[in-house]
């Protein structure tokens, strides 16, 4: 009985258990948070609007923490990060749907021939629904037993958030009201977004990725010298 709770107790420290709870209560905390400003009558002077951009971000936030999975393993050598990556995956597409449900059922009343109008006229919302619709897959298919029937298919279709990824930064950056290629107003904050991402996308290149775990493993050996 003592080494079986000794070998839990390893396995939540060594294997990095403790990271699935810190995920999941990240996870929860956007929608808590808002939750609880929607109950204390702390929102904006426009509640609806507030929630859809606090979802909003929360689902950049997710996406983005995503795909630094791979370059913060690559770059530390911690391999109970990998495990985590579905996690971030789902919560950024849970936020996102949410995101999607405020702006259809709360903003536009399931008002559809409205939708549809603004889809034509704000090329932004046409570009989120984009971006949103081709997360489903990714989502339905980031089962282990979908992922082994899959094989290279997965792979390849998973590669899907190379598009989105930026789509996403695009929607982002147009949804603001500030002056786009002024570099005004709330412009600042999706740039650097986009910064981020472009950084996690260069890491990610093969290329740079066999570099930096050479100078790990070298750091590593010199370390244990
Ligand atoms: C699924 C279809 C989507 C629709 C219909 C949609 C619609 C919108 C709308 C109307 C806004 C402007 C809100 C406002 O300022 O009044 C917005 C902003 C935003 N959306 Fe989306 N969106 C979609 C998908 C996504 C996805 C997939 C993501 C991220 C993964 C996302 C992230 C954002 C962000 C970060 C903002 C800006 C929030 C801010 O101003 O702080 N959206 N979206």
């Amino acid at each position: 009985m003592d080494t079986l709770h000794q070998k839990k107790t390893q396995d939540f420290w060594r294997k990095g258990s403790w990271l699935r709870w810190i995920v999941h209560l990240l996870g929860v905390w956007p929608l808590a948070a808002l939750g609880w400003d929607a109950w204390q009558g702390n929102l904006s002077v426009n509640p609806i609007q507030d929630a859809e951009q606090r979802l909003g971000r929360a689902a950049l936030y997710f996406l983005v923490a995503s795909l630094a999975v791979t370059p913060l393993t690559t770059l530390t050598g911690w391999h109970f990060l990998p495990p985590r990556r579905r996690a971030l995956g789902l919560y950024a597409f849970l936020y996102a749907s949410l995101h999607f449900a405020v702006f259809v059922a709360l903003d536009y009343g399931f008002d559809i021939p409205e939708i549809f109008r603004l889809t034509r006229e704000k090329p932004f919302i046409l570009l989120g629904l984009t971006a949103g619709l081709l997360l489903l897959p990714l989502a339905i298919t980031s089962f282990d037993h979908l992922m082994r029937r899959m094989g290279k298919r997965w792979k390849r279709l998973h590669r899907l958030i190379y598009l989105i990824a930026p789509m996403v930064i695009l929607h982002y950056a147009w949804a603001q009201k500030g002056d786009f290629f002024a570099l005004r107003g709330d412009i600042l904050r999706p740039l650097l977004w986009g910064i981020v991402l472009i950084v996690l996308f260069v890491l990610r290149l093969p290329v740079v990725r066999r570099k930096l775990s050479a100078m790990r493993q070298k750091v590593s050996s010199v370390k244990s010298v």
